[in-house]
């Protein structure tokens, strides 16, 4: 006779006692509105891969390193990788997948015309930051590309492409 048996204890060993601490948390992606059920310290990037199926973002590193998960929040170029689905509160997220209007446009074709990608497994975030620099310096110096580019890593050394590109809508937007 077992220790339950003899104590007259009857134990449901199906009970589930994990504790679901996920949250419905409301984000403003893409200019919709949508809610995720999430854990409130779940990175941005999962929620919008996993929970969205906005695949396009891409996850690198997963410690701010590569800028291959590269979203805007309110059109400032973001880690969504090191970046909790909380904290981004009712600003307005961007992905390449909503990435639309005259930079966007300008920076998709200069992308297409000069054939940039390689792979393309690091594009995705290189386009985002492309657009959010010409948001900001609509003709930038190659200074300021390398500098606003320079935390976008391309395993395939697509940078004089990602450069000449990026001056190419410049032009175009002019
Ligand atoms: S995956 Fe986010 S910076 Fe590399
Ligand atoms: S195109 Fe391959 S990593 Fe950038």
């Amino acid at each position: 006779m077992s220790a339950r048996e003899l104590v007259g204890i009857a134990i449901d060993t199906t009970i589930d006692t994990t504790i679901d601490t996920s949250l419905d948390i409301t984000l403003d992606i893409n200019g919709r509105t949508e809610t995720v059920a999430v854990e409130p310290d779940t990175p941005l990037l999962w929620a919008v891969r996993q929970t969205l199926g906005l695949t396009g973002t891409k996850f690198g590193c997963g410690i701010a390193a590569c800028g291959a998960c590269t979203v805007h929040l309110d059109g400032v170029p973001t880690r969504s990788c090191v970046t909790p689905v909380s904290a981004v509160g009712g600003r307005k997220i961007t992905t390449i997948e909503g990435a639309t209007g005259a930079v966007a446009a300008a920076v998709q074709s200069a992308w297409t015309a000069l054939d940039v990608p390689q792979c393309g497994y690091c594009q995705s975030g290189q386009v985002m930051a492309a657009i959010a620099l010409l948001n900001a310096t609509r003709a930038p110096t190659d200074a300021d590309i390398d500098t606003a580019m320079q935390g976008n890593v391309c395993r395939c050394g697509t940078y004089p492409r990602i450069r000449a590109a990026i001056h190419a809508a410049a032009l175009a937007l002019e």
